[in-house]
């Protein structure tokens, strides 16, 4: 039995996608414009990149048409400053119309058009986090209505200007409101980051019956740094955060800034692979009409997506820390597979960091691994097997391991999915790795 195809191991995680109908069963893919392109407002020196309907156009058009929506990537997220400064005469919402002069409905026809979802922005306070009308208490339902006859199909809702009071009356009240209007639409609540993103001040058992995601922690910037503190944060508090997430309650650790000007390639990586990890949204926060061949490449990686896809929904973990600045983290998969992730934290050179599936807790067995980032399948593993591997600095080494014994299993499957047997193989780089 040779090794496995990429196709044979997407045709395996694919096979069991949940089949009722309900939203967010797996983490929320897309694109959301804050990280990039902020409160751009100035459409007369910078029309290319200000919040205008011209830019979700642009965007829907490049998810439609460069590959991202086939690989999940479906909902456009309008986020903070497409607000008019006054509601209408009824006391409703209304985009800014010099820059959406077609409206918000007709936006959404366009994406709905291309087989895309739209995603909007509200704020439960007095304003916006950029001062635009916020949504206070009495005016939860008449906003939901309004979304709802705009044919919106995600709210992200912020926490600026209001006090923990009305947050704790606020977001249940618009996850009703929501539910209300018949219209399903999934909730993104920005509520424990208001309060800590901690127990006891966020219950998030109670979050995860009313919300379908959540931003724990401080908005992403465009920075290593800044990628790095969001996986520390979240992984120091892997006890609290990890038991909340499953099918239809994320946590969401913020936007993929991959394609933008922060991260070298290897951080490109190390955040597609512990976003992945994380069952974390895959909503990415760049310009598609203007991104490099390793930035897509990496945001496309299929293997990437369907880990963190994977149908059990279960969030991974940071396994060790080790004193070299290598850390372990695994997430548990469908049919007895895993994700492994080997970061460095190391600034110097690759590290060539030594251990094997026993040390890591795995059963004795035999195993087969695929390398997500190279292309490279590994046989004949066991739990002893001394394994080698090269990380680069701020780098990951990513694994899809599964026993070897399913392979015959997976080969019959293969030939019976034709969705996955359609999508293209991954082109093998040298690997970075060696088995001893
Ligand atoms: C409203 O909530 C009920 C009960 O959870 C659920 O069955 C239904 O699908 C929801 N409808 C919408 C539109 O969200
Ligand atoms: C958290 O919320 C759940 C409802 O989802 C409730 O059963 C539980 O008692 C709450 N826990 C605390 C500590 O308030
Ligand atoms: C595990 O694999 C190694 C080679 O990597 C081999 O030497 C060893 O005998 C194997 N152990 C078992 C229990 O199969």
């Amino acid at each position: 039995m040779g090794p496995l195809a990429v196709t044979q191991i997407l045709a395996l995680i694919s096979l069991t996608v949940a089949l009722d109908n309900g939203l967010l069963k797996t983490p929320p893919m897309g694109w959301m414009a804050w990280e990039r392109f902020r409160c751009d407002i100035d459409c007369k020196d910078d029309p290319e990149n200000c919040i205008s309907e011209d830019l979700f156009r642009d965007t829907a058009d490049r998810l439609a048409e460069d590959g991202w929506k086939e690989l999940g990537y479906e909902y456009i997220i309008v986020d903070d400053c497409w607000m008019s400064m006054l509601r209408d005469e009824h006391g409703r919402l209304q985009p800014e119309p010099s820059r959406f002069p077609g409206g918000i409905a007709k936006l959404a026809r366009y994406i709905h058009d291309r087989g895309l979802k739209l995603g909007i922005y509200a704020d439960m306070g007095t304003h916006t986090c950029m001062g635009f009308p916020g949504t206070t208490l009495d005016k939860i339902e008449i906003d939901a209505q309004t979304f709802a006859s705009w044919g919106v199909d995600y709210l992200k809702f912020d926490g600026c200007y209001s006090n923990p009071v009305e947050q704790i009356l606020g977001y249940p009240r618009m996850s009703k409101a929501l539910n209300a209007t018949g219209r399903p639409m999934a909730y993104s609540c920005s509520l424990p980051v208001y309060v800590g993103g901690l127990p006891p001040n966020v219950n998030y058992s109670f979050l995860g019956d009313i919300c379908h995601l959540w931003r724990n922690y401080y908005d992403i910037q465009d920075s290593w740094d800044s990628v790095q503190g969001i996986i520390e944060w979240f992984s120091n508090n892997q006890d609290d955060l990890q038991p909340a997430a499953g099918p239809g309650r994320w946590n969401d650790p913020d936007m993929l800034i991959i394609g933008n000007f922060g991260l070298s390639v290897d951080q490109a990586r190390s955040q597609m692979a512990l976003w992945a990890i994380m069952a974390a949204p895959l909503i990415m926060s760049n310009d598609l009409r203007n991104l490099d061949n390793s930035a897509r490449a990496i945001l496309q990686n299929k293997v990437a997506i369907a880990i963190n896809q994977d149908p059990m929904g279960i969030q991974g973990r940071r396994l060790l820390q080790e004193k070299n600045r290598i850390e372990v983290y695994w997430r548990p998969l469908s049919h007895s597979a895993s994700a492994l992730v080997f970061l460095s934290r190391r600034t110097d050179m690759p590290y060539l960091y030594h251990t094997s599936l026993a040390k890591l807790k795995y059963d004795a067995g035999n195993y087969e691994a695929y390398d997500v980032f190279t292309g490279s399948t590994v046989t004949g593993l066991n739990a002893t097997t001394q394994l080698t591997f090269s990380i680069n600095p701020s780098g990951v080494v990513m694994w899809y391991i599964y026993p070897e014994k399913q392979s015959r299993q997976r080969e019959t499957l293969h030939y019976q999915n034709k969705k996955a047997s359609q999508l293209t193989s991954h082109k093998a780089k040298p690997g970075h790795l060696t088995v001893l």
